[in-house]
């Protein structure tokens, strides 16, 4: 396979995640359009719902080094059935991403699942721009 440092990122990620609870390890790493690299992985705990996902880490991450548009992010879960980001995911992509974030789904091994449009994934999105249309009214 050719060399991915962003799917060695994620992989590496998902060799880290807690998920003790729902055994469904997750990395995600993503890269800036300044080239920079920042993953993360899933965080699980008692209280079910306040775990949070791979791609949650790695944007917070991005957001605590300063960075704030991403280029690409890949994405490593388990299984044959590609791990796309779940709607919350999809909408934090989507408040960093832009109309050309590209968004990768590898399998354990690395091998590609799918590699969608983040606008496909999140068609008719609401995002930062809406809210400049506040005006006086
Ligand atoms: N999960 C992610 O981290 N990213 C995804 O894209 C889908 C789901 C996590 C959340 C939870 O810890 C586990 O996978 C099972 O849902």
């Amino acid at each position: 396979m050719v060399p991915d440092p962003l799917v060695d990122a994620a992989l590496a990620a998902r060799g880290a995640a807690y998920a003790p609870y729902s055994r469904f390890a997750v990395g995600a790493a993503l890269r800036t359009v300044d080239g920079a690299v920042y993953a993360g992985c899933n965080v699980e705990n008692a209280a079910y719902p306040e775990g949070t996902c791979a791609e949650a880490g790695a944007i917070a991450a991005m957001v605590l080094a300063g960075g704030r548009r991403i280029a690409e992010m890949v994405v490593a879960g388990g299984g044959a059935t590609p791990c796309t980001p779940c709607g919350g995911c999809r909408q934090k992509l989507r408040e960093f991403g832009t109309s050309a974030t590209l968004v990768r789904i590898v399998d354990t091994a690395g091998k590609p699942l799918l590699h969608i449009g983040l606008a496909e994934l999140l068609p008719h999105s609401f995002g930062p721009e809406n809210l400049m249309e506040r005006g006086a009214s």
